[in-house]
């Protein structure tokens, strides 16, 4: 199960998966040789200043490193550094596909999108981006029963796939005319809450044109290239604007969700892979919008 990040060096790619521990190191105490467990996509030593303030993604001795600065997971056996703050115990009757969803994309959506943008009951909240990130904004951010729920992307399956999973209302922002459907259906208040889940600068230009006064722009996306940011109109909506690298915290909580069945990640998983076909698993995540492809799984040895 993976979303393809830049390495810096020549490394194992994935920071996401399930798996049974084969050895554990010497300061190991929360873990054992045969349990079952989730790999948190981001690494925690517990001990820093950082994850002592709940800021795992900033870990002075993890933080991202999974298939960034280290091996990650799309290989046999993947080493994960600090156990115990970094992996959680899978659930007896946990669904594997479900499961995985928790690694990254879910605590994802739910802290940088969901709580980061502050969604209350009765809030219209403008989804950009109905990737899986986006698609795991759109599901968490149903925890508060937000009025409407819009969702913006240039791809009609990945829409198509938001409707059925509660959507309100779909936009295809082709035309380029996504900010003035949004006014059009707020009847030109703005949505409560705006949230990009891309990481381009068009993307944020969408958010920044359609978030009301009051409301809150909630960055996800990773971004690659300086976005402008337009105080001129901005000055006076009384907004807030945040951004946040997934800290992971909320794996605890989004697990009791996931298990009560309240929440089916699994249903974003499109296509399955064996790991001895790993390089046709990339080339379907590579042509995602071609094959209809949200989230991909990898599989070392046989399914329980
Ligand atoms: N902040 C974090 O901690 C964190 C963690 C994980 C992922 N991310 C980031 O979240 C973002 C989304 O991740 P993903 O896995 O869903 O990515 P993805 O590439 O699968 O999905 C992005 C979606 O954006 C759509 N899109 C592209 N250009 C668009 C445009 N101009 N208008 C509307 N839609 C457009 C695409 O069609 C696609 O459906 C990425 O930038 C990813 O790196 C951030
Ligand atoms: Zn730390």
């Amino acid at each position: 199960m993976f979303c393809l990040w830049q390495p810096l060096t020549k490394l194992f790619l994935g920071h996401e998966g399930i798996g049974v521990i084969e050895q554990v190191g010497p300061g190991v105490t929360d873990f054992h040789v045969g349990d079952r467990v989730i790999i948190s996509c981001v690494t925690a030593c517990l001990n820093c200043d950082f994850c002592k303030k709940q800021m795992y993604s900033h870990c002075r001795h993890g933080g991202w490193i999974l298939g960034y600065t280290i091996d990650g997971t799309h290989a046999e056996y993947a080493r994960i550094p600090y156990a115990d703050g970094s992996l959680y115990n899978f659930p007896a009757d946990g669904d594997e596909e479900a499961m995985v969803m928790v690694s990254d994309i879910l605590p994802t959506g739910f802290e940088c999108g969901v709580l980061n943008g502050q969604v209350k009951p009765g809030d219209r909240v403008a989804i950009v981006g109905a990737g899986p990130v986006g698609i795991a904004v759109l599901l968490t951010a149903q925890f508060y029963s937000p009025a409407a729920i819009f969702m913006i992307d240039l791809d009609d399956n990945r829409l198509a796939v938001a409707r059925k999973l509660g959507a309100t209302a779909l936009i295809n922002s082709k035309d380029g005319h996504a900010a003035h459907k949004v006014m059009e259906l707020t009847e030109g208040a703005g949505a409560d809450v705006a949230i990009e889940a891309v990481g381009l600068p068009a993307t944020f230009d969408i958010c920044q044109a359609i978030v009301g006064a009051g409301g809150r722009i909630a960055n996800v996306g990773v971004h690659g290239k300086p976005v402008e940011l337009h105080m001129e109109k901005l000055w006076d909506r009384n907004i807030s604007l945040t951004t946040r690298l997934v800290d992971t915290v909320t794996i605890p909580m989004l697990l009791k969700v996931v298990e009560s069945g309240k929440l089916q990640p699994s249903k974003l998983v499109t296509h399955r892979f064996a790991m001895s076909d790993i390089m046709k698993a990339y080339d379907t995540f590579g042509n995602a919008a071609k094959e209809d492809a949200l989230k991909v799984v990898l599989t070392n040895g046989p399914r329980s």
